[in-house]
């Protein structure tokens, strides 16, 4: 009999794994993304938003751990699963003449390392303060959080706006093509649902492309002011 932890050591299980991990991972991006779109209702809807995720106090740090930890089995068993790749095909292909396969897939690492270093930006940036001081004074110069004022005074800088949009287009293919590779990952590919998985990703990057865009967009045309 196999055991749980040799099952999911096992390629598949490491492939099972980044599955899992990446839909939860993709579930926090819709939900941020969702609760981020509040910018366009104003900044008394976002900051009392912002406000209520910082009350929640313990329970938020359960959460924040929650997804560290996702975030450490996805890119662990992205790494592993490369490793073994590699170690399969120790000469690579003399003319590499990719068969099949999207642009996406074929750029997963390179997105994936692209968003990583996004994330730990952003943290930097909104959470931590660390690399645009005076946007984050304004969301902590009052009594309660202005986050409204910190995104916008952040994507009213082209650079920053346009760092943002690069990323965002980077994730979304890295969403589009890690949801179109689910089915195969959970042994549900079959011709019919192949397609459907396809249209699937891109429908989810879209989505995820289009919501986060329209934020530094929305400001950087001036559609959405200061306070
Ligand atoms: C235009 C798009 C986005 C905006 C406007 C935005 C805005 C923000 C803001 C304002 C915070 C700080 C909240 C606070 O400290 O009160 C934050 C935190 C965070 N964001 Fe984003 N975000 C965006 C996209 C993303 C994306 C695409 C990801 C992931 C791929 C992401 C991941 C995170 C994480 C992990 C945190 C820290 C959460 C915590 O521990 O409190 N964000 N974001």
């Amino acid at each position: 009999m196999i055991r749980l932890g040799d099952g999911l050591r096992s390629s598949i299980g490491t492939k099972f794994l980044m599955a899992v991990s990446g839909v939860l991972l993709l579930g926090f991006v819709v939900a941020h993304m969702l609760g981020n779109l509040q910018l366009f209702l104003g900044h008394e809807a976002l900051d009392s938003y912002a406000q209520k995720i910082q009350d929640m106090g313990a329970l938020l740090w359960v959460a924040r751990a929650g997804l560290f930890t996702l975030l450490v089995l996805h890119v662990g068993s992205a790494l592993k699963l490369t490793r073994q790749n590699r170690a399969a095909r120790p000469i690579p292909y003399g003319v590499h003449k990719p068969f099949q396969s999207s642009y996406a897939s074929r750029t997963m690492v390179m997105s994936g390392v692209i968003v990583l270093a996004f994330v730990l930006y952003h943290l930097l940036h909104f959470t931590f303060g660390a690399v645009d001081a005076e946007s984050y004074a304004l969301a902590h110069a009052g009594a309660g959080l202005q986050v409204h004022a910190m995104v916008v005074h952040a994507f009213q800088q082209p650079i920053v706006a346009l760092s943002y949009m690069l990323a965002m287009a980077l994730l979304s293919l890295h969403i589009a093509h890690g949801v179109g590779s689910l089915f195969q990952t959970l042994g549900l590919n079959t011709q019919r649902t192949r397609c459907a998985a396809t249209r699937l990703g891109k429908g989810v990057g879209a989505v995820v492309f289009l919501g986060n865009v329209s934020m530094p967009l929305a400001v950087l045309a001036g559609w959405v002011g200061g306070n």
